[in-house]
């Protein structure tokens, strides 16, 4: 799949996100569904969606026994979703199956991604609590490895660390990046940003755009210059 934007639809409703799409009269763009969303509206809203032309990262991330994961990613693999996920902590036997689960019987299936360490995570939080005692970044990095060996198609990762997991895993290992903001917007409550054009410097395949979209004035320029600059 080649680079894009994917705009996170973090809304309370159908109502509200069919409103948000409506705006986007000349272009279909790439949309991440979250728990939120997806538990609200149920599986309805992501046929809906994919009904009027969008791809759709269906971001869930499982995180249970093999074949649980297994199960379940079977039924989204039937939603015909583009991109899911899962956490890498659940283990390579978990990843391993939940492939098997996603696989359909013609052979296809979605993209599927791991989330490492969340960016909530901290060092410190880390050893205290999981006792994990490893620098964050050198734990990140196994969990990607872990992913690629069981098979998976890349992880959500920072953009800052887009390079090193390229490094580590491989050019066609797939990095999807959220913490983007526009060189003159508002932080927000996110920490490590970077701009939708530093993002393609450091080698982000998609990168995940929320409020900077969402929010904005007018969203439809705001996701042009977010294609402009990292498409
Ligand atoms: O509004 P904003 O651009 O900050 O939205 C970013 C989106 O990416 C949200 O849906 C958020 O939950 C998600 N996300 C994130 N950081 C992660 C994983 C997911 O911001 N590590």
């Amino acid at each position: 799949m080649k680079r894009d934007v994917i705009i996170a639809c973090d809304f309370p409703s159908a109502e509200k996100t069919y409103e948000f799409l409506d705006k986007f009269t000349e272009e279909k763009p790439f949309v991440k569904i979250g728990m939120e969303l997806f538990y609200g509206a149920g599986p309805e809203i992501v046929r809906e969606i994919k009904k009027r032309g969008h791809k759709i990262f269906l971001d869930l991330k499982l995180h249970d026994i093999p074949n649980t994961v297994k199960k379940s990613m079977s039924v989204l693999s039937g939603l015909d979703v583009d991109i899911c996920n899962l956490h890498a902590a659940g283990g390579v036997e978990m990843m391993k199956w939940a492939i098997e689960g996603l696989t359909r019987p013609d052979g296809t299936r979605p993209l599927l991604i791991a989330v490492t360490q969340l960016t909530s995570t901290s060092q410190e939080m880390m050893e205290n609590e999981l006792l994990i005692n490893k620098p964050l970044d050198e734990v990140v990095m196994h969990y990607a490895l872990n992913a690629k060996t069981a098979g998976l198609d890349g992880v959500v990762c920072s953009p800052l660390e887009a390079s090193k997991v390229h490094q580590v895993c491989g050019d066609e290992f797939l990095t999807v990046t959220p913490g983007i903001r526009f060189a003159d917007g508002e932080i927000g409550d996110q920490h490590r940003v970077t701009t939708p054009e530093k993002a393609k410097e450091i080698g982000s395949d998609f990168i995940v755009v929320g409020r900077p979209i969402t929010a904005a004035e007018d969203p439809v320029s705001a996701y042009r210059r977010c294609m402009n600059e990292f498409v």
